[in-house]
């Protein structure tokens, strides 16, 4: 790995406040030793942000991370929390785009879009998830698919904010499935991923740019997967809910850099 690893982990729809700042205690505790060599984050559902933020401290070597937010700062949207109000209590950065999102809440190219540009304006940090069905790939549609979504998402990211775009490449089928993709699998659209980028700032920015895998990442298979040249990390949804797999793959990753 020749960039700084990345690994974050996707909390999803679990924990109670308590579970929250239990588990990101333990996490902080457990990685401070690695806090040089790779770049930490978690993204706790949206009411333990602020008891979390508090447990990692003001400045923490763990980032503080949304789930999810809605492209416009404030009004009449119910239900909804928007990036400006992440950033209000004390996130780092946000996912934007993930499959969950996209399929089952009816996300589109367009909105994911919207959603990247609101919250790079806002700072934060995005954290753009992509990937391919078990039906597109099947059908060898994987590219198309992964292009598409990529491109309608980097319209929206201006020259000043490419640094704060970090790519996650998660193919749905190895989503919670335990069925991860292959180290050449990952690598190969993540090549694609890279080339794209290049083709489009048109220059080495692409080389910086952070590309995550996710999509059944555990302490057994970390490894392997950052041995690869274009894996620069992983977003991790199950493995990140117990801090000893967590912090295994963290300490993976840090092995991956020597
Ligand atoms: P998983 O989730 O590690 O449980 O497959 C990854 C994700 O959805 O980000």
């Amino acid at each position: 790995m020749t960039r700084k690893p990345h690994v974050y982990g996707n909390w999803k729809l679990h924990n109670t406040l308590n579970a929250s700042e239990e588990l990101a205690e333990a996490i902080a505790e457990g990685t401070k030793n690695y806090a040089e060599k790779v770049n930490i984050g978690v993204a706790p559902v949206f009411t333990s942000l602020v008891n979390v933020r508090r447990i990692l401290g003001e400045v923490s070597h763990i980032k503080l991370l949304g789930q999810n937010g809605y492209p416009k700062p404030n009004g009449a949207f119910t239900g909804e929390v928007s990036f400006s109000l992440l950033s209000d209590v004390g996130c780092d950065g946000v996912l934007v785009g993930h499959s969950e999102r996209r399929h089952l809440f009816g996300e589109t190219n367009k909105l994911v879009g919207e959603k990247v540009e609101s919250a790079l304006q806002t700072g934060l940090e995005v954290i753009l998830c992509l990937g391919e069905s078990l039906s597109e790939r099947e059908e060898g549609r994987t590219w198309e698919v992964v292009e598409e979504q990529l491109e309608s998402a980097m319209f929206h990211v201006p020259p000043v904010s490419r640094e704060k775009l970090i790519i996650a490449y998660e193919p749905v089928w190895a989503i919670g499935t335990g069925k991860t993709a292959t180290p050449q699998q990952a690598q190969e659209v993540h090549a694609l991923i890279r080339g794209k980028i290049r083709e489009s700032w048109l220059g080495d920015a692409a080389d910086k740019v952070i590309i995550l895998y996710g999509g059944s990442v555990n302490d057994k298979n970390a490894k392997d997967l950052f041995s690869q040249k274009d894996i620069d990390g992983a977003l991790v949804g199950g493995a990140s809910l117990k801090p000893e797999s967590f912090i295994s793959i963290i300490q993976a990753a840090s092995e991956s850099q020597q």
